[in-house]
C-alpha cells in the first residue's frame, strides 16, 4: 500500500486517529474523510508534509463519499454511533452509510475495504446497535465482496469513552452504578486495533475474513470498575444496578441533553440491552493474534492516562493496581 491513497471514513474519531497514524507510518497517502475536515487537522503532524489530507465527506451523502474514494486503493470505514440522534442514527450510518461507502469503493475500483463493526453484531439481538452492526456487515459484503470485517470489544486508550467516563464519575461521586456486574468484556488497546487495520491492508489473504479483536484477558464489568478505581487510587462503592432499574433510569437520561455541557446522553436503553450480553471474542473466531499482533494488557496502558484522575497528593506515588 506504500504511496497508495487510502481513504479513512471516521478518521478523526478515537480509533481513527490511531489508524491514520499507523497508515502514515507505513508510507501510505491518507485521505481523512469526515464531516468537519478542520477536526482532522490534528492528524496532519502524524505524517510528512502533504501525506495526510482531510476531506469533507458525510456518509449520508453519496456524492461526497464518491469524491472521497476517487482514486483510493483501499477504503476504511470507522463511522459509528452509540445512540440515535435525528438523521445520525444506527440505520443511516451503520447500514445505509456503510453500504454507500462499499458501493462507492467498488465503483472506484478500490482493491480493499476494511469495515469496523463490533463484537455482538447480531441480526437477532434485542439491541438496535448490535442489529444495525450486523445489517451493516451484510450490506458491505453484498456491495463489496471480499470486505474485511473487524469487530472490536470495548476499545481502551487515552481518549476512550469508557474508562475516562467512569473515572471522571468516580472523581465526583461516592458510589458508581454497575449495570450487569457479571457481564464479560475483553478490552482491546486502540493501538492494537490500528495495527490490525494495517496488518489487514498489508495482507490480501485477509480479504473476506472477519476478525474479533479483544485484549489478552477477559474481565467482568465489576472487575473493570475495580481495576479503574485501583488505578486512580480512590475507594468508591460499586452498586450493582438491576437491568430493569437501569433501563428505567436510561429512559430519562437518554432525553437529557445540556448544550456544551452534556452533548451525549449519559445512558440509553439500548446500551442497557447491550450490557446484558458478554462482549468477548468467540472461541472459533479469528483474533488479533492471527494478524501477528500480541495484544496489549490494560495494566500496560491504563496508568498512562488514568493518572489524571488521581488526587494531586497521590500523583507520583505508586498506586496499587488490580
Ligand atoms: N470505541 C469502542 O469501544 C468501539 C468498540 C467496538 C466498535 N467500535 C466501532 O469502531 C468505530 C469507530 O469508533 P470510535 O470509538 O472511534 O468512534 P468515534 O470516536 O465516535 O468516531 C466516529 C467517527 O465517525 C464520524 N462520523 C459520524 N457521522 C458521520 C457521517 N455522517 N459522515 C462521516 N463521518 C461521520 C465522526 O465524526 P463527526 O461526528 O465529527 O463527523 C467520528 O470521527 C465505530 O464504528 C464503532 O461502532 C468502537
Amino acid at each position: 500500500m506504500k504511496h497508495n491513497v487510502v481513504t479513512v471514513f471516521g478518521g478523526a474519531g478515537f480509533i481513527g486517529l490511531y489508524v491514520v497514524r499507523a497508515l502514515a507510518q507505513q508510507g501510505v497517502q491518507v485521505r481523512v474523510a469526515c464531516r468537519r475536515p478542520e477536526e482532522a487537522m490534528r492528524c496532519k503532524p502524524m505524517g510528512d508534509v502533504g501525506q495526510i489530507v482531510p476531506v469533507a465527506a458525510n456518509i449520508r451523502n453519496e456524492d461526497s463519499v464518491a469524491a472521497a474514494v476517487r482514486g483510493a486503493k483501499a477504503v476504511i470505514n470507522l463511522v459509528g454511533v452509540l445512540y440515535n440522534r435525528g438523521q445520525q442514527n444506527f440505520d443511516s450510518l451503520h447500514v445505509d452509510g456503510a453500504r454507500t461507502i462499499a458501493e462507492a469503493a467498488q465503483k472506484a475500483d478500490a482493491k480493499r475495504l476494511i469495515h469496523i463493526s463490533a463484537i455482538g453484531a447480531d441480526l437477532e439481538s434485542d439491541s438496535e446497535y448490535a442489529r444495525s452492526k450486523a445489517l451493516g456487515e451484510q450490506a458491505v459484503e453484498e456491495a463489496f465482496p471480499g470486505t474485511t470485517i473487524l469487530r472490536p470489544s470495548i476499545v481502551f486508550g487515552p481518549e476512550d469513552d469508557f474508562f475516562n467516563r467512569f473515572a471522571a464519575l468516580a472523581r465526583l461521586s461516592p458510589a458508581l452504578p454497575v449495570i450487569g456486574p457479571n457481564t464479560k468484556f475483553q478490552p482491546v488497546y486502540v493501538g492494537d486495533v490500528a495495527d490490525a487495520v494495517s496488518a489487514c491492508l498489508a495482507d490480501d489473504a485477509t480479504a473476506g475474513c472477519c476478525y474479533e479483536l479483544g485484549g489478552p484477558t477477559v474481565h467482568t464489568f465489576q472487575n473493570l470498575m475495580e481495576i479503574m478505581l485501583a488505578e486512580i487510587g480512590r475507594k468508591r462503592l460499586l452498586v450493582p444496578a438491576p437491568f430493569w432499574a437501569a433501563s428505567a433510569k436510561a429512559y430519562f437520561l437518554e432525553r437529557l441533553r445540556i448544550p456544551f455541557f452534556l452533548p451525549k446522553p449519559l445512558l440509553t436503553r439500548d446500551q442497557v440491552r447491550l450490557l446484558k450480553r458478554d462482549n468477548v471474542v468467540g472461541e472459533k473466531s479469528l483474533g488479533v493474534e492471527d494478524l501477528g499482533i500480541t495484544p496489549t494488557s490494560l495494566s500496560a496502558v491504563l496508568p498512562t492516562y488514568l493518572c489524571r484522575y488521581r488526587r494531586a497528593k497521590d500523583n507520583g506515588r505508586k498506586v496499587q493496581t488490580a
